[in-house]
């Protein structure tokens, strides 16, 4: 059974793993708004990772007899200036993501739950990984700021990621 505080932060996780979906998608009509598909479709691909993220929440909310309790999803921002603000952003967005799931780690360890505690591990290891590919973004969008066509390039390398559900998830 999930302790009462657990439940709670586990629901409040899988509200900003769906804000975050909401976010990339609005980060993706953006881009599609500026024609740059490549990019717009980074930001897509990246929507429905964070909703196989919300659905982890989701599910194992119910594994330990929990009740999911969706609420509210806040409106995202609509516009960016520029595309390396945009990336800039999801930097800042995926950094903060990683303190709430650490968050999340110390109130395990503090409430002795251990399956809690295993279950947060895939995202401790994911969020190195989101920051990495958001820090790459960055660069990437910098160096081609100062080349001519640098920006058409990254564009035809962005259109090129494709969605890959995580193994077990139920979501592919
Ligand atoms: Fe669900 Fe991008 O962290």
């Amino acid at each position: 059974m999930l302790g009462e505080k657990i439940e709670k932060a586990f629901n409040a996780q899988l509200n900003a793993e769906g804000w975050s979906a909401y976010l990339y998608l609005s980060m993706s009509a953006w881009f599609s708004s500026q024609n740059l598909p490549g990019l717009a479709n980074w930001m897509r691909v990246q929507a429905r990772e964070e909703m196989v993220h919300a659905m982890k929440f989701f599910d194992y909310i119910q594994s330990r007899g929990g009740r999911v309790n969706l609420t509210e999803v806040a409106a995202p921002s609509f516009e960016w200036k520029t595309p390396l603000d945009a990336f800039e952003n999801v930097l800042a967005h995926e950094r903060k993501v990683t303190g709430l799931i650490h968050a999340l780690v110390d109130l395990a360890a503090a409430e002795k739950d251990h399956a809690a505690s295993s279950f947060l591990r895939w995202f401790v290891d994911e969020q190195v990984e989101e920051e990495e590919s958001a820090e790459a973004a960055v660069c990437k969008l910098k160096l081609a700021g100062d080349a001519p066509g640098g920006l058409f390039l990254l564009d035809r390398e962005m259109a090129e990621r494709v969605f890959t559900p995580p193994a077990g998830s139920k979501d592919a």
